[in-house]
């Protein structure tokens, strides 16, 4: 199936994903022009009022590019809500997203029918992450248009599964969109996502070493020091399993490799959600595959950098498999 026409302009097949206090609309605006599909969770704009300002300003100066790059617009971008019990700012902020009409609504931690509904009423789409099949299913049985495969080695909160057993279990009963997430910052590795049954790359963490992200400059450099290795997966932080940069833990005075198990009783989206703004703040979410990240650059080079090492993917692979075939026409 092909993709919706809310991915029209894509220079790369990728999303920049949402990123908990990190997204802002300078990220999503340079996301978006630069050709990727560019995000933000609706709870980074504090108080709740933001988010219409927000919005106002990513629609205005991604309709004012468009106007002055009529032959390569900029790409769609995408709302994150939390659909989780303890967002309270949940019915405001999708109330937003209709009035602004945001092409692609990001849903996760719930799956609800009237929200997608509200999403479809003038047009938008919904994407739904998941860990699992069985969240994958239900996603779709409640109307969401499309799934985010959130695979084992993702930043912030992340899956067990391999993006191989995910992708294929999925890709058994569902042919519409479908993004995978996970360790995902090389051209090769948007290639391999495609070529494992995706459509779209979901990338997150090698976002957050670009100028405009709002992280400290200690957690880009981290980023960009860091490699697998340097990840801990615990749900000690949040109360759900998620990856982290090790030496932020240690810096908050705790033992990585010794952390004892979470109360999941205490993870809060709300509006007051300000234990999960604490937690976030100072232990840097990250995922596994920061090694390919040597630099804090603007987010265009970043996403440049991404499409020249695609082309030589595309590249490479096509000669294999020419060569492959050749091979096989000789026998
Ligand atoms: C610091 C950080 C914050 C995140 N915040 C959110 C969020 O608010 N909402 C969400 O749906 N996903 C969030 N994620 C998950 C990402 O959207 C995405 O699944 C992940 O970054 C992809 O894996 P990668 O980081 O290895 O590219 C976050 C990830 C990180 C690293």
């Amino acid at each position: 199936m092909s993709l919706p026409s809310s991915f029209a302009n894509l220079r790369l097949p990728v999303i920049g994903s949402p990123l908990f206090i990190i997204s802002n609309p300078n990220l999503v605006i340079a996301q978006c022009e630069a050709g990727v599909v560019g995000s933000f969770p609706a709870l980074n704009a504090r108080p709740a009022s933001m988010v219409d300002e927000w919005l106002a300003r990513i629609t205005e100066e991604l309709a004012a590019y468009d106007g002055a790059h009529p032959d390569a617009p900029a790409a769609p971008f995408a709302v994150n809500q939390i659909v989780h019990k303890s967002n309270d700012r949940l019915e405001h902020d999708v109330a937003s997203c209709i009035k602004y009409r945001v092409p692609i609504v990001i849903t996760s931690l719930g799956a609800r029918p009237d929200i997608n509904d509200a999403i479809h009423s003038y047009g938008g789409i919904v994407l739904h992450d998941v860990i699992s099949i069985e969240h994958a299913h239900k996603a779709i049985e409640r109307g969401a248009d499309g799934l985010i495969a959130v695979a084992a080695g993702a930043g912030g909160h992340a899956g067990a599964l391999s993006p191989f057993a995910l992708v294929q279990e999925i890709r058994a009963w569902w042919d519409g969109p479908l993004a995978l997430s996970g360790s995902i910052a090389t051209g090769s590795a948007i290639l391999a996502a495609q070529a494992a049954g995706a459509d779209l790359a979901y990338i997150g963490s090698a976002f957050i070493a670009t100028d405009e992200a709002n992280a400290t400059d200690g957690y880009k450099r981290a980023i960009v020091d860091a490699a697998a290795g340097d990840i801990a997966y615990t749900n000690y932080f949040t109360g759900v399993l998620g990856n982290y940069l090790k030496p932020s833990i240690r810096n908050a005075g705790l033992d990585p490799d010794a952390l004892p198990p979470a109360d999941p009783s205490k993870m809060n989206f709300g509006s007051e959600g300000l234990d999960a703004k604490k937690a976030w703040k100072d232990i840097w979410g990250c995922g596994q595959g920061i090694g390919a990240v040597r630099d804090v650059l603007p987010t265009r080079d970043l996403v440049a950098r991404l499409a020249a090492e695609y082309e030589t993917a595309v590249a490479r692979t096509m000669r294999s498999a020419e060569s492959y075939a050749s091979r096989v026409a000789a026998r």
